[in-house]
């Protein structure tokens, strides 16, 4: 498989219309993909928010390296 890293694969979520997210953009939350608060403690990066468009699954990146954050765009593959 490469040199692929499963640790950093995308988890999916299914998200809910209207519903606001927000996206650890640190990756010390343990509620991964999403924040716990812990960039607090660690003085790390805020969390990205964001509104559902529309409810639907989405893979959302736990790599942290995605250009397109929240979402995966392939990048943990690099
Ligand atoms: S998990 Fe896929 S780009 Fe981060």
């Amino acid at each position: 498989m490469g040199t692929t890293n499963k640790k950093f694969t995308p988890i999916a979520v299914e998200l809910e219309k209207d519903k606001k997210y927000s996206w650890c953009s640190c990756s010390h939350s343990s509620n991964q993909p999403l924040c716990d608060g812990s960039h607090r403690a660690k003085k790390a990066s805020p969390p990205i928010t964001f509104v559902a468009e529309e409810s639907r699954k989405a893979y959302l990146c736990t790599c942290k390296l995605t250009k397109n954050p929240p979402f995966c765009d392939g990048s943990h593959k690099m």
